[in-house]
């Protein structure tokens, strides 16, 4: 063959590749509403900046007349390229060949990239839309995706992992990204379970729909499994691209510091006016977040679970921050199991890749009664309490309002590593509020007097209680709170703190990993 033909059949071939499974089948992906997965990827990185592997692997099955059906590249797109110029790699699954389902050649491919990406020290974007393990393939295809979760957990704290979720994803298939750091499902569009809708039917009977089982909304508000939930692809790609944007490319590097114009000493007079008179009275602590951050931008995770926590990336004179905050318009901001399990989870994401932490605290305890006992609450409140303590990047704390009981160690106090420690004039740190400690404290004295002389004793011992606890400067007494400050300055003490806090440098003691309790 001459060189012109040999160039020619090349060209022929990556078109081919290309095609996928055909024209026929990319009609009927769009017709879903779904991009295809070389449409997905092309919207994903810089422009131009996709190079591709492998894409004349094919399937090696020989079973029910599988050789006679092969398609160039088997079913997933893979390769490497660029967002906001830094390196990435990303596997995006091919629904129009054989449904996306994965068999032993697919998975490799998907290993390559892997590897290369822990080579390189670059993130890993995982784009899912598949029928799960080959049928035709068998045990080779269980195997391919065992190497795959065998990676995803040596990666894991070494570079980031991004899974969005853009058509199905059932059966073990849900393990991939359930191992990697962030889940992104688009609404109706998306769905993830262990075992579908039929199965569940049989073995127990019970009728759901596919979108109540295991949809974007489920995930994003019941199961946490989700961490972000998007209308469509478009806005799924764009929060990937934003996301990476505040993380470093792997646990070696910094987190990245942007040119900020935002002046660091804006003086936010609102602060001073936005904890209310009332104790009791909510405020919505979103505002404090969007008022301190950098031209008031703030990417929430995990914004439909555990609404009682607010976590999320922020970025302060520059520097990346993951914020982790209280929510006192959510059940007062009460820490429970799913508050404490989410908090806790990116915190140690933030400590893997080097993420100083910024907390703030408006918390008034962990919410009793017999359900989250029997949930395990212990365990779970461990967690975000061994999360903090162990965390070793800088952790500054501000303190705006309630700060009790056991509530106030976990969240980041200065016994637990706490950097540097703020706290409002409005803060009450104690170990509980008036009314029950006056309970505990009274309650034989205040059995033997009568209604009127009850309620005039507990006013008197609230102002007592409230003047001894019921403010920062106990705590900032004993050094457990290094500043007292206004709140309009909150913004300039919480950069200058972590400017000051770059240099930061603790280890912890050696050991093979520690025991979190899970
Ligand atoms: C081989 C598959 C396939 C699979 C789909 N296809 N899933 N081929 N293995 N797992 C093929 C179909 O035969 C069809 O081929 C084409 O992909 C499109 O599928 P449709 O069913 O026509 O599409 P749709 O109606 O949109 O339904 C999509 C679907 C359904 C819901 C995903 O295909 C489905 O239920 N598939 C099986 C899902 C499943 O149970 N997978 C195993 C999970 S267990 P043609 O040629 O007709 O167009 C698992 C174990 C992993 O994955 C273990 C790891 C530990």
């Amino acid at each position: 063959m001459a060189s012109q033909d040999k160039i020619k059949k090349l060209i022929d071939l990556r078109t081919e590749a290309k095609l996928g499974g055909g024209e026929k089948r990319i009609e009927s992906q769009h017709k879903k509403g779904k991009f295809t997965a070389r449409e997905r990827i092309d919207m994903l990185l810089d422009e131009g900046s996709f190079e591709e592997f492998d894409m004349f692997v094919q399937h090696r099955c020989t079973n029910f007349g599988m050789e006679k059906t092969k398609f160039l590249g088997d079913g997933v797109v893979t390769g490497q390229g660029t967002i906001d110029g830094r390196l990435v790699f990303v596997f995006s699954q091919d629904f129009t060949v054989f449904g996306g389902s994965l068999s032993e050649t697919y998975a490799q491919k998907i290993c390559k990239i892997m590897d290369m990406a822990m080579k390189m020290g670059a993130p890993v974007v995982g784009m899912n839309d598949s029928g799960g393990a080959r049928i035709q393939e068998g045990v080779t295809a269980l195997a391919g995706y065992a190497e795959i979760f065998e990676r995803n957990i040596l990666a894991s704290g070494v570079i980031p992992q991004i899974s969005a979720i853009f058509g199905p994803c059932a059966g073990g298939a849900v393990y991939s990204p359930a191992l990697t750091d962030f889940i992104m499902m688009t609404e109706e569009k998306s769905y993830m379970f262990v075992t579908g809708p039929k199965v569940v039917k049989t073995v127990t009977g019970e009728d759901i729909s596919v979108e109540d089982l295991g949809g974007a909304k489920m995930h994003a508000s019941k199961s946490g499994v989700s961490h972000f939930m998007v209308d469509d692809e478009e806005e799924g790609i764009m929060i990937i691209r934003k996301l990476l944007s505040y993380m470093p490319s792997n646990n070696l590097e910094e987190a990245p510091i942007t040119a900020c114009s935002d002046p660091m000493d804006r003086m936010d007079d609102i602060l001073n006016e936005i904890i209310p008179a009332n104790p009791n009275m909510p405020y919505d602590m979103k505002d404090v977040i969007y008022t301190i951050a950098d031209d008031a931008e703030f990417l929430e995770v995990h914004r439909h679970y555990a609404k009682n926590i607010i976590v999320g990336f922020t970025r302060m004179g520059g520097m990346s921050i993951g914020v982790v905050a209280n929510q006192p318009s959510f059940l007062a901001g009460v820490l429970d199991i799913e508050s404490s399990r989410k908090a806790a989870r990116f915190i140690r994401f933030c400590d893997c890749f080097n993420i100083p932490i910024l907390t703030l605290v408006d918390v008034p305890g962990f919410l009793p009664g017999s359900s989250q006992e029997f949930g395990g609450i212990i365990t779970h409140g461990a967690k975000l309490m061994f999360a903090y303590g162990e965390a070793t990047v800088p952790k500054v704390t501000i303190t705006l309002r309630k700060s009790y009981g056991g509530a106030h160690d976990v969240m980041s106090c200065k016994q637990l590593r706490g950097d540097l420690n703020y706290a409002w004039p409005t803060a009450e740190i104690a170990v509980m509020g008036a009314k029950g400690a006056i309970e505990v404290l009274h309650g034989r004295k205040m059995a033997e007097l009568n209604d009127a002389d009850k309620v005039k004793f507990i006013a008197e011992t609230e102002i007592e209680y409230n003047e001894a606890f019921a403010n920062p400067y106990n705590a900032a007494s004993y050094g457990y709170i290094d500043d007292v400050i206004e709140p309009r300055n909150t913004r300039f003490r919480v950069i200058r703190a972590f400017q000051s806090l770059q240099t930061k440098k603790q280890v912890n003691p050696p050991k093979k990993h520690s025991n979190i309790p899970l």
